[in-house]
C-alpha cells in the first residue's frame, strides 16, 4: 500500500468512525422511561437520568395512559421542569432537540422551561409541578402551571 492509498484509506476510516461514535452517541443520549404511574401523578427515578457515570440532562416518559409524552429537563441537581410534549400551535407532538423541543409540524420551538422561542406557536407549553423526594422525582400531573 503506498502513502497515498494509505491516506485515504485512513482518513475514511476515521471519518467513518467518528460519523458512527458521533450518530451512536446521539442515540444513546435519550433516554425513555415509563415512571410509575399514581392516582396523582407519576414517580421517576433520579437514578434514570444515569447513563454510566454520565448525568443525562433530560429524560422522556412514555406511557400509554399519557396522550403525550413528557420530557423532563435536569436544570441543576435540585430543580427540573416537565413539560408536555404537545405543541401549543395545533397539538403535534415535539422532539427534542438538545435544549429545546421542535415541533416537526410547522417549527416552532421551546425552551427548557416551556416557553416559546420560536412562532408560530405563541404559548407556552403546558408545565408540571415537580417535587425531589427520597431519590425521586414526582410529577403532578394536577398542577399545570406557566
Ligand atoms: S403544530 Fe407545532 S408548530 Fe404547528
Amino acid at each position: 500500500m503506498n502513502r497515498k492509498t494509505f491516506l485515504k484509506q485512513g482518513c475514511f476510516a476515521c471519518i467513518s468512525s467518528s460519523f458512527l461514535l458521533s450518530a451512536l452517541e446521539s442515540c444513546t443520549a435519550v433516554k425513555y422511561t415509563t415512571g410509575k404511574l399514581t392516582d396523582k401523578g407519576i414517580l421517576v427515578s433520579l437514578d434514570d437520568f444515569m447513563s454510566g457515570d454520565k448525568v443525562l440532562s433530560y429524560i422522556i416518559i412514555r406511557n400509554d395512559e399519557l396522550q403525550f409524552p413528557i420530557c423532563i429537563y435536569r436544570l441543576d441537581a435540585n430543580n427540573y421542569s416537565a413539560l408536555f410534549m404537545q405543541c401549543s400551535h395545533q397539538g403535534a407532538e415535539l422532539q427534542v432537540s438538545g435544549d429545546r423541543l421542535v415541533c416537526p409540524a410547522h417549527g416552532s420551538e421551546f425552551d427548557k422551561q416551556g416557553h416559546a422561542m420560536q412562532a408560530p406557536a405563541a404559548g407556552d407549553l403546558r408545565k408540571f409541578s415537580v417535587a425531589i423526594s427520597d431519590n425521586s422525582l414526582f410529577i403532578d400531573l394536577r398542577k399545570v402551571h406557566s
